[in-house]
């Protein structure tokens, strides 16, 4: 594994992929192809070498430069995604184009000249569980039926779909990740933890969706990060590998928690319209990844991670404040 195209990775997460990479990985030089959408910023890989990472500015669903790119690597690490539920309930044709018609440029390539896929997949290709009952609730396991809730959702379980057939009908060696909610730096304002330190810093009141009860089951970017380079490098081909890290809180105990470690009174926020569709828990079972591939998440204390997430907005107002405004008009003008 010497050469690597990650696409997607000026997003948040991508990024984060490829800044681990960079500094476990010495031997591996590293493609990022990414459009640069609202979400993607080349300030998210700014310091990392030249001679290991070069960005090439491009849609994953153009086949010219697509094939240009895979043809010489190793494998494709797909992160590029429109990635928003709400934005997907406002527009969703934009998920359509990235997030099917990508993919299949990439698996189309892949396929072509015989190179190693792994598709980014997320947890909400399996709909939502019930609340815990008496602290009991069931998990995502990779034999859970799809039943994706959001036009974002629905087109990220179409992608996983098209990836196993290409697996079974041309012999594609691919294996695809199901990675519950992450947190951690670069991630994008519009999403819950970065806007709610956000508006606090900028002297905004954090939102809450609904009543609050909705349940994710939180993980920190890096250890995404390192179960991804263990399922690249050694996981089985044609396997779907679920990743989480026990992290289960409901929205109103990660505000509670954000709102005491920012020094602000409990009841600083505001209660907004519900999100259409709201998927009301997620929990994974990632049993597979930590028996197959001994993976177990680093950082196992949310507070902690939390923590550190708030220092890391609060130390970099440059490359949040910028975007702040118009992602906050757009939710304000959708009672958000
Ligand atoms: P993000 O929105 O922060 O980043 C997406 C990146 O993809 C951006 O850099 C964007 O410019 C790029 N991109 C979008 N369309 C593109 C296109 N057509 N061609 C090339 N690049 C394009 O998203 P994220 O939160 O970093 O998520 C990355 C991936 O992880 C997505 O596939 C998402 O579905 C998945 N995922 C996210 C989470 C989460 O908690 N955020 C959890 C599980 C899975
Ligand atoms: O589970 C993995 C998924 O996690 C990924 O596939 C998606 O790409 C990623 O965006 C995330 O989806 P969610 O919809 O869970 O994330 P979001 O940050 O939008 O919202 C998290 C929860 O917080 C959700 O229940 C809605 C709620 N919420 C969100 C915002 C932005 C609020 O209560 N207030 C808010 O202001």
């Amino acid at each position: 594994m010497k050469n690597l195209l990650v696409t997607g990775g000026a997003g948040f997460i991508g990024a984060n992929f490829v800044r681990y990479v960079v500094a476990q990985h010495p031997a591996v030089h590293v493609t990022v192809l990414d459009k640069l959408t609202y979400a993607g910023n080349r300030a998210n890989l700014a310091g990392l070498p030249a001679n290991r990472v070069q960005l090439v500015v491009g849609d994953i669903a153009d086949a010219t430069v697509v094939d240009r790119l895979v043809r010489r690597v190793d494998a494709v690490v797909n992160y590029a995604a429109e990635s928003h539920n709400d934005r997907s309930l406002r527009d969703p044709a934009p998920f359509m184009q990235t997030n099917i018609l990508g993919v299949y440029t990439l698996l189309q390539a892949c396929r072509q000249y015989d190179v190693r896929f792994h598709q980014i997949s997320t947890d909400e290709v399996y709909g939502d569980l019930p609340l815990r009952q008496n602290g009991v609730g069931a998990k995502f396991t990779p034999t859970s039926r799809y039943q994706p809730s959001s036009p974002y959702s629905a087109t990220k379980a179409s992608a996983d779909l098209l990836v196993n057939a290409w697996v079974r009908s041309f012999g594609l060696r691919a294996t695809i990740s199901n990675c519950s909610n992450n947190y951690g730096p670069y991630q994008y304002v519009e999403k819950f933890i970065p806007r709610q330190i956000t508006n606090i810093l900028s002297g905004r009141r954090p939102k809450l969706y609904g009543n609050g009860a909705n349940v994710r089951d939180w993980i920190h970017v890096t250890d995404h990060s390192r179960a991804v380079w263990e399922i690249l490098t050694r996981g089985t081909v044609g396997e779907t590998y679920l990743i989480g890290a026990n992290g289960e809180r409901s929205n109103r105990d990660v505000l509670a928690l954000i709102l005491k470690l920012m020094d602000q009174p409990a009841d600083a926020f505001d209660w907004v319209k519900d999100r259409p569709g709201h998927d009301v828990r997620y929990a994974i079972d990632a049993s597979r990844l930590r028996d197959e591939l001994g993976w177990h998440p680093e950082v196992t204390d949310f507070e902690t991670g939390l923590r550190q997430t708030i220092a890391w907005y609060r130390t970099h107002p440059d490359w949040w404040q910028g975007s702040k405004a118009t992602v906050e008009a757009d939710y304000r003008q959708n009672g958000q």
